[in-house]
C-alpha cells in the first residue's frame, strides 16, 4: 500500500506538448498585411487571443511566437540563452558585407568576447567629460536645422543630431554628408537580409548599391584616421575605434581586417534609428501636452541654469527621464526579437523545434492596461516610485532581453536626454495643428513618420 511519503515524491502525471496555435492569414502573404501595418498591435492581440505562443506566416515563412513576460524572462534565463540563438537572422548582412562575423549575429563564446571588446566604447563611459561638447554640438545642430517660423522634419532632424554627436565621440568628425546613405543602407539591410520582408533581388538597387558603398567609404576613413593618428590619440577619450582596431590587432581571429568597417560603422547603424525615433516620438506626446510640456521646460531650464553639464547633472531632471521612458514603451522601437531555436524545447507547455524560426514578442506588455494602467495614456508619472510600473518582472524591455540586450543603452541614454533636454530648453515649439495626430511608420523599424514636422515659434535661450 502507498503511503503518504511516497505519494509525495510521485512523479507528476507530464501533460503531452500542445503544437502552438497557427494564426489565420492569406495564402503566402499570411500575416505580412498585419505585420507591415502594426507588429506591436498585432503581436498583442494576439497574445490576447491564443497567449504566449502561437504561430504566424509571413511571406512563405512560417514563425513561432513567444509573446509577453513569460517570453521576456525566458529570455533572461539559462535555458533561454541556450535555446535561443541569433545567428541566422544577421548571416545575410555578414556574407553581403563580406565580413566574417557580427556582434548582433554572435553566440556563446565568441559573442561575450565581442561584447567585452566594445562594452566601453558603446557605454556612455566613452564620454565622460565630454557632455559639454555634446551639447555644443547639439546647439550647432539645432541652430543651423531648426530655424524660427518654419516647419522642421522632426526624425531627419534628430538622425543628423544622432549622427553628428556619435561622430564627434568617436572620430572627431562629422559625419554628417553621410546620414543619408546610413538611412537608406539600414533600411535595405533589415528589410532584405533581417526581417526579410522584401525580396532579395532589390539589393541590385543602384541607391542601396551607392549607399553601401558610401557606408564603407566612412569604415574605410575612420581606419585610415586611426592609423595615420595612433601614435598621437589621447587614452582619454578612448573611443570603439581605439578598442576595435587594438583587438584586431590583438586577435585578428576574433576581428578579422573584413570585420572593421561592420564594427566601426556599427554604432551609426545601431544608433541612427533607434533614438532618433525615440526622441522623435518624445517631441510629439510632448507638444501635444501642455502639462507635460510646463514640466519638460522647468527641467530643462534647471538643468542649464548653470551654464554647463556634468554626469550627475544629467541625474536631476525627472519629467525627462520620465518622458522618455514613456515614448520607449508608447514607441517601442524592438517589438519583438528575432531567434532561431537551437535545439526542441518545451515553452509553456507548448513544443518548440530545433530550427524554428522565433519572434519573441517582448514589447507586449508595454500595452497591457493590467501593468500599465490606461496604456494609451502618455504618462510621465507611471515609473516614478511608489508606481515604478516597468519593474514587475519582464513587463518593460525597450532594450530587449537576455545576451543581446542592447550594448548602447547606456550611451543612448546620455544622448536622449541631453538632446531633448537642450532641444526644448533652446526652442519654444509646436505641433502643425493642436488637433495633429501623429504619422508612424513601420519600416526599417517602427517609430514616427519621416513627415512628422513642427513648428519652431521662438527661441527660449
Ligand atoms: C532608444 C535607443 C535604443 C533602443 C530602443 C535600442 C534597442 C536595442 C535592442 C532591442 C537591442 C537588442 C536586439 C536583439 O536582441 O536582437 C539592441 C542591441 C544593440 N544596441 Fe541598441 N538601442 C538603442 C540605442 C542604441 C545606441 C545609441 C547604440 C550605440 C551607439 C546601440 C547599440 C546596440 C548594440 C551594439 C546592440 C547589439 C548588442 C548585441 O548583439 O550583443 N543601441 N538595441
Amino acid at each position: 500500500m502507498a503511503t503518504a511519503a511516497s505519494e509525495a515524491i510521485k512523479e507528476p502525471v507530464k501533460e503531452p506538448l500542445k503544437e502552438p496555435v497557427m494564426v489565420k492569414g492569406l495564402p503566402y502573404l499570411g500575416n505580412a498585411l498585419d505585420m507591415a501595418k502594426d507588429p506591436g498591435r498585432f503581436f498583442y492581440e494576439c497574445y490576447r487571443k491564443y497567449g504566449p505562443v502561437f504561430k504566424i506566416k509571413v511571406m512563405g515563412n512560417t514563425y513561432t511566437v513567444l509573446a509577453g513576460s513569460e517570453a521576456a524572462n525566458f529570455m533572461g534565463t539559462r535555458e533561454g540563452r541556450d535555446s535561443l540563438r541569433s545567428k541566422e537572422f544577421w548571416q545575410g548582412l555578414v556574407d553581403e558585407w563580406g565580413a566574417a562575423r557580427t556582434l548582433t549575429g554572435e553566440d556563446g563564446e565568441t559573442h561575450q568576447k565581442l561584447r567585452a571588446v566594445m562594452r566601453h566604447g558603446y557605454s556612455k563611459e566613452s564620454v565622460k567629460g565630454r557632455y559639454n561638447e555634446l551639447v555644443e554640438i547639439t546647439d550647432k545642430v539645432i541652430a543651423r536645422d531648426w530655424p524660427v517660423g518654419q516647419l522642421a522634419p522632426v526624425v531627419q532632424n534628430m538622425q543628423y543630431i544622432v549622427t553628428e554627436q556619435l561622430g564627434a565621440m568617436l572620430t572627431g568628425t562629422s559625419p554628417r554628408e553621410y546620414v543619408k546613405d546610413i538611412r537608406t543602407t539600414i533600411l535595405y539591410i533589415l528589410n532584405i537580409l533581417v526581417t526579410r520582408q522584401r525580396p532579395k533581388w532589390m539589393l541590385k538597387d543602384p541607391r542601396y548599391k551607392y549607399a553601401k558603398n558610401r557606408v564603407s567609404e566612412l569604415g574605410r576613413r575612420m581606419i585610415a584616421e586611426y592609423e595615420a593618428g595612433k601614435a598621437d590619440r589621447d587614452p582619454a577619450r578612448r573611443n570603439l575605434v581605439d578598442d576595435v582596431m587594438e583587438a584586431h590587432a590583438r586577435d585578428p581571429d576574433l576581428i578579422p581586417r573584413s570585420d572593421l568597417i561592420l564594427s566601426l560603422t556599427g554604432p551609426f547603424v545601431a544608433g541612427l534609428d533607434t533614438v532618433a525615433n525615440t526622441v522623435s516620438g518624445f517631441v510629439y506626446a510632448v507638444l501635444k501636452d501642455p502639462e507635460v510640456l510646463k514640466r519638460v521646460q522647468a527641467d530643462a531650464d534647471a538643468l542649464y541654469s548653470k551654464g554647463s553639464i556634468d554626469e550627475a547633472d544629467l541625474r536631476t531632471i525627472p519629467n525627462i527621464d520620465g518622458a522618455i521612458m514613456e515614448a520607449m514603451r508608447v514607441y517601442t522601437i524592438a517589438v519583438a526579437q528575432m531567434r532561431t531555436a537551437t535545439r526542441d524545447f518545451a515553452f509553456l507547455g507548448h513544443q518548440i523545434r530545433a530550427g524554428e524560426l522565433l519572434y519573441v514578442a517582448t514589447a507586449v506588455p508595454h500595452y497591457m492596461e493590467e501593468y500599465f494602467p490606461n496604456p494609451e495614456k502618455f504618462d510621465i508619472d507611471r515609473y516614478a516610485k511608489p508606481r515604478a510600473e516597468h519593474l514587475k518582472p519582464g513587463v518593460y524591455s525597450p532594450y530587449g532581453r537576455g545576451t543581446h540586450t542592447c550594448l548602447g543603452k547606456t550611451l543612448a541614454e546620455v544622448q536622449m536626454a541631453l538632446t531633448l533636454s537642450r532641444l526644448f530648453y533652446k526652442l519654444d515649439m509646436e505641433l502643425e495643428s493642436p488637433d495633429y495626430v501623429l504619422e508612424t511608420k513601420v519600416l526599417p523599424t517602427p517609430g514616427p513618420s519621416m513627415k512628422f514636422k513642427i513648428r519652431v515659434k521662438g527661441i527660449r535661450h
